[in-house]
């Protein structure tokens, strides 16, 4: 079956984190979130140390390699390489042996051998086109434990100040946080 239809997910993934530089300070932009919280959600739902987690949008993988530490096989997934080889590094460093990295998206991500018991996301599928976003839902509707994403909610015609209001609340220093633009 030709899938000739379907979109280049690196098109939209974010030109940002296609860069290693960029990559390399994501972390303190996003102020170190602690997994600990959603690592617990899927232990209450009753994940243990045989279970396979699999990680859409995994970034540098601070979810990834702290559930690799908890469950029995974790997948962190990203069409980001720089992202990707700072998870494979991490991994290596501290010997964790139950985590793959697989170089995917989405909607190219092909789940082989045993189902995955969760599938998590963190702020990742907010890149797909809405349709896109569907298509990647469907796709792992079975699995889906929690997902965190940014989403707006507001009228068509509030757009103007909600994202004025937005805008203004950028930092200007980008070691510190987001900026209006990038670069
Ligand atoms: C804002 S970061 C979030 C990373 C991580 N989940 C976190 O919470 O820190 C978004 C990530 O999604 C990845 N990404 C963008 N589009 C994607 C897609 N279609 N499929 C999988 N990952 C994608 C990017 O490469 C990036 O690593």
């Amino acid at each position: 079956m030709s899938d000739s239809w379907m979109i280049d997910e690196l098109d939209y993934a974010g030109h940002e984190h296609l860069d290693p530089a960029f990559v390399a300070g994501y972390e303190q932009k996003q102020g170190n979130p602690d997994p600990t919280p959603d690592l617990d959600v899927l232990t209450a739902h009753g994940l243990g140390p045989t279970s396979i987690v699999v990680d859409l949008g995994a970034g540098t993988g601070v979810f990834a390699l702290a559930a690799a530490r908890r469950f029995g096989r974790v997948i962190a997934v990203d069409v980001s390489t720089p992202m990707l080889n700072v998870v494979r590094d991490r991994a290596k460093e501290v010997g964790l042996v139950n985590l793959d990295c697989v170089l995917a998206g989405f909607l190219s991500y092909k789940h082989a051998g045993v189902l995955a018991d969760a599938v998590y996301t963190r702020n990742a599928l907010h890149h797909l086109p809405d349709f896109w976003k569907g298509l990647a839902l469907v796709r792992i509707a079975e699995i889906l434990l929690r997902l965190h994403d940014i989403i707006y909610d507001f009228q068509p015609l509030e757009v103007q100040s909600v994202l004025d209001r937005w805008l203004n609340s950028a930092t200007a220093d980008p070691g510190r946080g987001y900026t209006r633009g990038f670069r």
